[in-house]
């Protein structure tokens, strides 16, 4: 038997899960909606609302798991990357947990945990698989080829996909994360109606920073003609650029695809919430005989699941972690 604490606390969301035997009992978020009115995380405030967080959500973690705080075997947190002050307080509190109830320490690295977040329920894909994860900070196609190795193959040279959604939703005024937002008007507007150019990026690369350019420029153009413009087209506005993200995107997955000949295929992260991309890869996978696999909508955006999960993992393997380690705001998978 093997019960693991998780905890999550990389950006603006603190997690906690229990994790028994490779079962998710758990999975507590404290959403920050602090951040709304600034347009973006604003790193002071999300630091603090995790140390009001942590303590809550963990004793409720561990009551929607019915056990007590001495069944727990081992704690796992997110070790990076992230936000220092919002690490600082998920890493000070696994640690002194840890300390104070003599358990094992495991340090999880986000991006992985969001890759083996396909690893909590079925079907789970086998290996070697490749996964797109999405999300507001990253942009990666990964070829996983076991738990925790895993081989970066192409990744963004500016901005990440969840920030193409959220900069381009601050451009029409909608509020933070605008990513969902967009999803929301997308599903009701005419994907087709306005055109946004497909960055040549090399390999398996992505370049967003470019299309969020051209999305700048074609609102104040517009608006300058009609100061209506948006409020009268948002449907088609956030359809169109839903439309050329999704399919740069997919583009670049489709390519690594065809350059290993995987053909398990996955996507993870934030932006795998969104309807288009989820819609689009199930074509795609069935055009291409693809086995895809998409995450259940809780565990797309961060949550403590998948760190429990990574966690339960890492304690088959006795993978332990000693008590001077530090937050790591970047790290490689
Ligand atoms: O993985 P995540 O929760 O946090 C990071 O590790 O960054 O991802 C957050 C990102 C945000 O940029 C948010 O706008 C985006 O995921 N996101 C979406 C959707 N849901 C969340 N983007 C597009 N469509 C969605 N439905
Ligand atoms: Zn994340």
């Amino acid at each position: 038997m093997a019960t693991i604490l998780g905890i999550e606390s990389t950006c603006d969301e603190t997690s906690a899960s229990i994790c028994i035997d490779g079962v998710i009992h758990s999975n507590i978020i404290a959403n920050q909606t602090v951040h709304e009115k600034y347009g973006g995380v604003v790193p002071e405030l999300a630091s603090r609302a995790h140390q009001q967080n942590i303590i809550p959500t963990v004793d409720q973690s561990i009551i929607n798991a019915k056990i007590h705080k001495n069944d727990i075997d081992a704690v796992a947190f997110s070790r990076g990357p992230g936000l220092l002050g919002s690490l600082l307080v998920g890493t000070s509190f696994a640690k002194a947990f840890a300390l104070a109830k003599d358990i094992p320490l495991i340090e999880i690295n986000h991006m992985q945990a969001h890759i083996l977040a396909h690893f909590i329920e079925d079907p789970k894909p086998t290996f070697p698989f490749l996964c797109l994860t999405v999300s507001g900070g990253h942009t990666q196609i990964v070829k996983v080829n076991d738990y925790f190795s895993m081989q970066l193959l192409g990744q963004t040279l500016d901005d990440a996909a969840g920030e193409a959604f959220d900069k381009t939703a601050k451009i029409l005024d909608l509020p933070y994360p605008g990513g969902p937002l967009i999803d929301h008007y997308a599903k009701t507007g005419d994907k087709n109606k306005y055109s946004f150019p497909e960055p040549k990026i090399p390999d398996l690369d992505f370049s967003f920073s470019g299309l969020k350019t051209s999305i700048l420029y074609f609102i104040q153009r517009n608006v300058k003609d009609n100061p209506l413009f948006i409020q009268n087209n948002l449907p088609d506005i956030c359809a169109s650029i839903q439309s050329r993200i999704v399919s740069i995107l997919l583009n670049k997955l489709e390519k690594a695809a065809h350059l290993t000949g995987i053909n398990n295929i996955a996507i993870a992260g934030g932006v795998s919430a969104n309807s288009g991309l989820r819609t689009s890869l199930e074509n795609l996978g069935a055009e291409n005989a693809w086995n895809i696999f998409i995450p259940k909508f809780e565990y797309c955006t961060d949550n403590a699941a998948m760190v429990s999960i990574a966690g339960y993992y890492k304690y088959l393997d006795k993978d332990f972690i000693t008590q001077d380690i530090t937050p790591l705001t970047r790290w490689a998978l």
